[in-house]
């Protein structure tokens, strides 16, 4: 017999053996890749049918801004659909670095560098930076492409429970005198919390750590004009190394690093997911360069962010829903257990609403919850509407 066959028979046993997705998909309750057909800021055409979009994070409702769009079109003529390379052969645009110069301004730091997606800039921020002798430590609730930078470095990886300060000190004294990079989300992505910045700085400064902060869900909604969470505790300055992506309030794909000179030409020159990955193309760039300019001159998008931010966690609550932490546009609604989180997700779905269900291993067991995130450009009468739907089958499933 040949053993080749056989091995490869072992590899794919893990494959027949997952029937979880199939058992879902049987039951009419599976809620995942569900496929759009057509976008239109706040309402997507899903299995033909016009429902209202409150899953996405559009937060500034940018992706169909007429000038994002027609800086796109416009890069595209100019340069083509791709960069078909990496930044650091081929793939450099004059637009990447006009980004890179913009962003280090907007955030409040010497230098930037553009990633192709928000995932490998954490990936090639930690992986770069965590060598040997150093020690990563993040918060148990930090973004997967933290943990897989972390899981790509040569390095220790401590994780501490969500936002436990005293955990964290005394991994930090554990630790001492080692090289030391403290990792942490501004605004959680399943939760909607702000970190506690001012109590991360001072341990990073008493202990010797060096702060790195993914500000995905943070750019566009916190921050006198939207810079992240640093400026919003008006700690830009203390905050070694701010990352993000332009996935969310950017209407884009893409990621970025800023911090000093030095830290950004070594990531330049040893990041292997920048390195070893094509640049982020023309158009997506231009994009991102006409949304970061429509987000300073547009101020009245994050004040309706807000709005309507608070409209609806208000409106959940008074209802008798748990939000848990939220205090961003990121509002969980806390259903339960798995199935039950399922089957209200489907009628919240049928009713015309888009969420996204969350559930184990991302959330404890008996906290799964549906995860709705607001856009400037929802009108009164969607979030009106959102908190009728809500009413209504909450009621009639018994759990407010
Ligand atoms: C906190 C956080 N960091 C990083 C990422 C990755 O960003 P991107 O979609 O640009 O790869 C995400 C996206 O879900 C995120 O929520």
């Amino acid at each position: 017999m040949n053993t080749d066959t056989l091995q490869q028979v072992a590899l794919f046993d893990k494959c027949s053996n997952f029937t979880q997705a199939r058992e879902i998909k049987k039951t009419g309750l599976y809620p995942y890749f569900k496929s759009i057909s057509k976008s239109n800021d706040t309402i997507v055409t899903i299995e033909g049918r016009d429902i209202i979009m409150m899953g996405s994070n559009n937060y500034l409702g940018l992706t169909h801004h007429p000038k994002v769009l027609e800086a796109a079109r416009d890069a595209l003529e100019r340069y083509g659909s791709g960069c078909t390379g990496s930044r650091f052969l081929n793939g450099t645009l004059d637009l990447h670095e006009i980004l890179e110069q913009r962003l280090a301004a907007f955030i409040g730091k010497e230098s930037a560098l553009v990633f192709s997606t928000g995932y490998q800039a954490n990936l090639g921020l930690i992986s770069a930076l965590v060598g040997r002798n150093d020690v990563v430590l993040i918060d148990k609730l930090d973004h997967a492409s933290i943990v897989d930078g972390a899981k790509m470095s040569y390095g220790v990886t401590e994780r501490f429970r969500h936002g436990d300060m005293a955990q964290l000190e005394s991994l930090l004294q554990k630790h001492s005198g080692k090289g030391l990079l403290i990792v942490v989300d501004g605004v959680y992505s399943m939760e909607g919390n702000i970190a506690n910045l001012p109590a991360l700085v001072d341990l990073a400064h008493r202990y010797g750590a060096a702060l790195a902060v993914d500000d995905a869900h943070a750019v566009g909604v916190l921050g006198p004009n939207g810079e992240g969470t640093a400026a919003h505790f008006g700690l830009a300055d203390e905050v070694d190394v701010i990352a993000g992506t332009f996935s969310k309030s950017l209407g884009s794909i893409g990621g970025y690093v800023t911090g000093t000179e030095e830290v950004i030409d070594y990531l330049k020159h040893l990041s292997r997911p920048l390195m070893f990955s094509a640049a982020l193309p023309p158009a997506n760039t231009a994009g991102v360069l006409a949304a970061l300019e429509v987000m300073v001159s547009e101020p009245e998008r994050r004040e309706n962010l807000w709005k309507n931010t608070h409209k609806l966690q208000d409106g959940l609550k008074s209802l008798g829903y748990e939000i848990g932490a939220s205090e961003t546009p990121i509002v969980p609604v806390v259903i339960g257990e798995l199935w039950d989180t399922f089957r209200f997700w489907r009628k919240v779905f049928d009713a015309g609403i888009f969420t996204n269900p969350v559930v184990p291993p991302a959330v404890p067991p008996k906290e799964c919850r549906l995860r709705t995130s607001l856009m400037a450009s929802h009108s009164d009468s969607q979030i009106d509407f959102a908190l009728d739907t809500f009413a209504k089958l909450g009621k009639e499933v018994g759990i407010i």
